[in-house]
């Protein structure tokens, strides 16, 4: 079972140790745990939260999801040039600043060695998307990039619904350390294994540098990579494992915040608009249980290593 624990009453503050304390935090997301705050743990100024949640109303550039790259100061996924774009820009480089001093004393032994990947403001009422199958998000699925291969790193995320009136409604399965005995197999593990053992590297495993030399914009992808993306697609795709008993059903509601392993916790979006995200790309070195990271579950099954 997948819990969602609430960490606002007892107050993450009150243990004597933080070290300790953040360590049982880490802890409990690797197992596949939901860590729930009733309200935004971080600075977020009233100005800015009302300017996101008006922006859809007053503006057509955003009605597409708005990306914002924190190592670049980018934004990405307006429709159109907007004046907003600046302050946009400031917002979510607030925002970026602000969540990531918090997940770094709450969570203390994954900061000195996360990477800040991608934030988003998600604008569009995710009941109802017309969404080709394997970019929707109202079926279970594990996260995976194709363009941002992390080799056994993990995909952390932490997520506020702005939404004023109406809760962010998800659906979650049981974690990966035991979905995989079941599925990997189906889903194709032995092949990511025999690539990884064999000694011809294909082109997609072919360090990125030498991919740009040869003008191809290849991601540096290990069996690892491609097993997950794979993986991703073959939950969404898979009716049985989409209708089987035993998921849970979860009600985020406004001004709820809530952080989650989405590489290891199969997840769908069912309805709501309006939610900030951040991701966190958590380095392997750093996991209190790397046992139960998806890496070391998989290699155990296939009894080699996937990693580049
Ligand atoms: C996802 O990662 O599948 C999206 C979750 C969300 O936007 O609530
Ligand atoms: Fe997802």
């Amino acid at each position: 079972m997948v819990e969602v624990t609430d960490y606002t009453a007892a107050g993450w503050t009150v243990p004597a140790n933080p070290d300790e304390r953040s360590r049982g935090y880490c802890a409990r997301l690797e197992e596949g745990q939901i860590l729930f705050f009733a309200g935004i743990p971080y600075e977020l100024p009233a100005a800015d939260r009302d300017l996101l949640i008006g922006v859809r109303q007053t503006s057509a550039a955003y009605h597409k999801n708005i990306s914002y790259r924190p190592r670049e100061d980018r934004i990405h996924g307006l429709d159109r040039a907007s004046a907003d774009a600046d302050r946009l820009r400031a917002i979510m480089n607030a925002y970026s600043r602000n969540v990531t001093a918090f997940a770094a004393d709450f969570l203390r032994p994954y900061a000195p060695g996360w990477k800040l990947d991608f934030a988003s403001f998600r604008s569009i009422e995710e009941r109802g998307r017309d969404l080709p199958l394997k970019q929707r998000n109202d079926l279970l699925h594990t996260d995976a990039f194709p363009t941002r291969p992390t080799n056994g790193n993990r995909i952390l995320r932490v997520f506020t619904n702005l939404n004023p009136s109406e809760p962010r409604v998800w659906l979650t399965g049981e974690p990966f350390d035991v979905i995989a005995p079941r599925l990997a197999s189906d889903a194709g593990l032995a092949d990511h294994a025999a690539k990884a053992r064999s000694s011809l590297r294909p082109i997609s495993r072919l360090p990125g540098r030498v991919g740009s030399a040869l003008g191809l914009p290849v991601p540096d992808r290990s069996p690892y990579d491609s097993f997950m993306l794979g993986f991703h697609d073959y939950l969404k795709a898979n009716r049985a494992f989409q209708e089987a008993p035993g998921k849970s059903r979860w009600e985020f509601p406004p001004n709820s915040t809530w952080i989650v392993f989405t590489d290891s916790v199969p997840h769908a979006v069912l309805s709501g608009r309006l939610a900030l995200e951040h991701t966190y790309i958590i380095s392997e070195e750093d996991l209190v249980l790397p046992e139960k990271s998806p890496r070391h579950v998989l290699e155990k099954l296939a009894g080699t290593s996937l990693r580049n």
